[in-house]
């Protein structure tokens, strides 16, 4: 059965290259995940060698894990570790793609300009795909030669176990991108779900609602362990230790995105804008609280 609001898929072109921009901790998921359900070539691409180069090597663990486990055979290993490469020419890298995601730094700004870099080496008919949790699609398309191929593609953290992906129409987003997009989520069997351009688009304004609460419950004098308790029992992962796995840079940009788009409904923690700012691993405090002092 087709997704609601799917287009055709006789629409969808072949997905036989892929390449990722970004090689940090999201890319690289990402680029395990590519490799291990469309088994084609995968090109990561970073700043430098050396991030480019961590990239490959979490693939490359990430599958001995596997091999270790007994879920894959070395035959399997030896091939999903020689379809992954990195490359910092962007026209090697993306030459002959026929799809590339961006897992950068969510900043509109550096977003588009790795979009506008992107563009000038690949095909026309190349899908650019964003993994942004909150920004919008239509404008990181608007400056675009092309931008009926940019699509939102947005993975949840840990990318190999969620089963979701939202997949984003923004307004110039033409019914071949769309198709594409849908069957490549099927092909890396997750559940595709059409959501609107909108800020934060679903999954994450829900949880941004729910992680505004209970940042206003912690600074109203809650310990951080107290309100992690509570929340057992009604969701997989207590809120702080969820914030830890997708890092509160991320947490706290989605938070501002959606209070900037409905001030009444959210809040930004004072304690969570004091962590980002002193780029502290750790948001327990000594007491239990949320605080980097
Ligand atoms: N990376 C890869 N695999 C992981 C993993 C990780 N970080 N964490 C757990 N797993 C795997 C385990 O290896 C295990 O796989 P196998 O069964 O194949 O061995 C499987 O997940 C289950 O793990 P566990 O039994 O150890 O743990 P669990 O039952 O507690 O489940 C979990 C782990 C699935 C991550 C669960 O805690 C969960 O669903 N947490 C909620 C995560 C969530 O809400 N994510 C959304 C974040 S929001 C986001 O990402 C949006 C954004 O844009 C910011």
């Amino acid at each position: 059965k087709r997704p609601a609001g799917a287009p055709d898929k006789s629409l969808a072109r072949p997905v036989t290259k892929v390449g990722i921009v970004g090689a940090g901790l999201m890319a690289s998921q990402l680029a395990l995940l590519f490799v291990r359900r469309l088994e084609v070539p995968v090109v990561l691409t970073d700043l430098d060698q050396e991030r480019a180069d961590k990239g490959v090597a979490y693939v490359h663990a990430e599958i001995d894990k596997l091999l270790a486990k007994g879920r894959i055979n070395q035959d399997k290993a030896n091939r999903h570790k020689a379809l992954v490469s990195c490359e910092t020419d962007k026209q090697v890298a993306f030459g002959d793609a026929d799809f590339v995601i961006e897992a950068v730094f969510e900043e509109m700004a550096v977003k588009k300009t790795v979009f506008a870099d992107v563009e000038k080496v690949v095909s026309a008919e190349c899908v650019l795909a964003t993994n942004t949790s909150s920004l919008s699609i239509t404008e990181m398309a608007a400056d675009l030669e092309h931008p009926e191929r940019v699509v939102g593609f947005h993975f949840f953290n840990p990318v190999a176990v969620m089963p979701l992906l939202e997949i984003v129409k923004g307004e110039a987003t033409d019914d071949a991108t769309l198709a594409t997009a849908f069957a490549t989520g099927k092909s890396l069997k997750k559940t595709t779900i059409l959501v609107k351009d909108s800020p934060s688009f679903i999954v994450n304004r829900l949880l941004g609602r729910f992680m505004s609460e209970v940042g206003r419950i912690v600074d109203e004098g809650t310990s951080v362990g107290v309100a992690d308790s509570a929340f057992a029992g009604i969701a997989p992962m207590p809120p702080f230790v969820l914030l830890s796995l997708v890092g509160p840079a991320i947490a706290l940009h989605n938070n501002e995105t959606l209070k900037g788009a409905f001030p009444d409904r959210f809040y930004v923690s004072p304690a969570l804008e004091r962590i980002v700012a002193a780029k502290k691993g750790a948001y327990y405090g000594p007491d239990g609280r949320l605080d980097p002092e």
